[in-house]
């Protein structure tokens, strides 16, 4: 079985996956991590000393690295679906799942994670972080909407996950 979960900054893509993968007995993979190990670097230094251009390149060569027949859960970075065709490459390899919440509800999150987003940052400090995200979701949603199972907020415990899983398994 193979599990994607996409959706936008501070949706908890990796603590859900982390916990998803555990039940399941399958690996846990998280592309933010995997390039941050591999880079040695933060994604907000990538971001920094070598543009997010080479920061998406990293995404779809982490994507094209990954064994295609193996079970996993993986926890995909908020817009690694959005570009290279990804989302497509995403719902060919698995069942993909879009966590979705409401801008109101990510500004919540974000604000007590802030220091670990390059995107995201310099709106939580000048205050315009809603807006900012209300209007990034709006182009972000046509993709991710893409997606095989849309989770609505209030359905993101691992058992519901996992019998989302089961019903649209594919291999
Ligand atoms: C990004 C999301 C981040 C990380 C990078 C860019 C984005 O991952 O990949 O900062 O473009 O939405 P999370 O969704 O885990 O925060």
């Amino acid at each position: 079985m193979r599990v994607i979960l996409i959706g936008y900054m501070g949706s908890g893509k990796s603590s859900l996956g982390r916990r998803l993968a555990k039940a399941l007995e399958i690996p846990f993979l998280d592309s933010d991590a995997a390039i941050t190990r591999q880079q040695g670097k933060s994604t907000s230094e990538i971001f920094e000393t070598d543009g997010e251009h080479f920061f998406r390149t990293l995404e779809k060569d982490f994507i094209a690295s990954l064994d295609k027949s193996g079970s996993f859960v993986l926890a995909t970075g908020g817009g690694l679906p959005c570009f290279n065709n990804l989302m497509d490459e995403l719902n060919a390899l698995g069942t993909t799942i879009y966590l979705k919440h409401t801008p109101q509800n990510l500004v919540r999150r974000l604000t007590v994670a802030k220091g670990k987003r390059p995107l995201i940052d310099k709106h939580i400090s000048s205050g315009n972080l809603l807006e900012f995200i209300e209007d990034h979701l709006k182009g972000r949603e046509k993709i991710y909407k893409k997606a095989n199972f849309i989770a609505p907020s209030w359905m993101l415990k691992p058992h519901q996950i996992i019998e989302i899983a089961n019903l649209t398994q594919k291999k």
